[in-house]
């Protein structure tokens, strides 16, 4: 008899803890779940592109698209039934050359797709990434000298596209492009313009990754020759990253990024343990394929590892998450 069977085995049982009994019942590991995920975690990048009409798929990252400002009604439309706070958006403009001169046009295509959203959606947070590299024709983050990026000649520039975002009604800045001084410069040029209460979010730790290979493509962003790792981070230092982000917070900087997010849960832990501002991470372009095409190949759970993926990275010890999951993993929290 069972019973029999049990009373044998219990008599002949070593002392232990049974930690399953918090993991017994759905209602029990609800109960005792530390990390939480929600779609108010996640702002949606948005690929911004001259013309009318335009939603073109980009091939490297499945469910994500090139729009025309004329599609940015729609697309804001939906993020807000999702409950989805936010979205970062990125432009790609028709004519590049040297000087980025379409990063600060007041006109330019992030300009102008600012002011539509906030047409449609007042309260939609609108977050504009500032850097040059979708604007130059070498495709770089700056102002070149010979091969190399001059860090200084780029702090105009950057400051001057800050406030044009800000000047067509961005919520908050998010300059990516790893000069040092930036935020200053930034913050410097915002309080000048009547722009005091904009706040800066800065890629403060951004690695020189090639999980950024997808974007470029959506971004049309890739350098023409060289790369980014005179200015981006070196992915073997972990002690460098508390460094920067120390000094963005010092020159102004009112809210930090981590990026990539996946390979960097560590500087995730540690940024979150030594700094007590906002923390968001960056779930990049590289992290989404990879995902994509494993689910393409019938080799994963698309859904349960996206929402593990997520739920890493908050655990990790970021805020917020900027993500191109954003709209299904809404969608997926919502019927889970
Ligand atoms: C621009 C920028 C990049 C990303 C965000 N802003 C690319 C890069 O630095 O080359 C990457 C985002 C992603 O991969 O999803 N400087
Ligand atoms: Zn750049």
């Amino acid at each position: 008899m069972i019973s029999d069977r049990a009373d044998a085995v219990s008599a002949t049982l070593p002392t232990f803890q049974r930690t399953r009994r918090l993991r017994n019942s759905p209602a029990i590991r609800a109960f005792v779940r530390e990390t939480s995920l929600q779609p108010s975690d996640f702002i949606y990048p948005l690929f911004v592109v001259e013309g009318e009409e335009v939603r073109r798929e980009i091939s490297s990252m499945p469910g994500q698209y090139q729009l025309s400002v004329d599609r940015l009604e729609d697309e804001v439309a939906g993020l807000d039934a999702l409950g989805i706070p936010g979205v970062l958006l990125f432009g790609i403009p028709n004519l590049k050359d040297g000087e980025a001169s379409g990063a600060f046009d007041p006109d330019g295509i992030v300009q102008r797709a600012v002011r539509e959203i906030k047409r449609v959606n007042p309260d939609l947070l609108v977050i504009t990434d500032v850097c040059a590299c979708e604007y130059t024709d070498h495709g770089h983050c700056g102002i070149l000298v010979g091969d190399l990026v001059d860090n200084d000649l780029t702090l105009p520039l950057l400051a001057r596209t800050a406030v044009s975002h800000a000047a067509a009604g961005a919520d908050i800045v998010a300059p990516s492009d790893m000069m040092d001084g930036r935020v200053a410069a930034i913050r410097l040029a915002l309080d000048a313009s009547g722009h005091a209460m904009v706040p800066i979010m800065s890629y403060a730790a951004k690695y020189a990754s090639a999980y950024y290979g997808p974007f470029r493509e959506a971004a049309e962003s890739t350098p023409r020759f060289g790369d980014r790792r005179s200015h981006q981070m070196d992915p073997a230092n972990a002690r460098e990253a508390m460094r920067e982000i120390a000094i963005d917070l010092d020159e102004g900087a009112d809210l930090i990024i981590v990026k990539p997010a996946l390979s960097y849960l560590d500087i995730i832990r540690d940024a979150r343990e030594a700094f007590d501002v906002p923390l968001t991470a960056y779930n990049v372009s590289g992290e989404y394929a990879m995902i994509k095409a494993a689910a393409r190949l019938g080799w994963i759970d698309e859904w349960r590892l996206t929402l593990e993926t997520l739920l890493s990275i908050k655990r990790a010890g970021a805020n917020r998450i900027i993500t191109y999951h954003a709209r299904e993993a809404a969608v997926w929290l919502g019927s889970a």
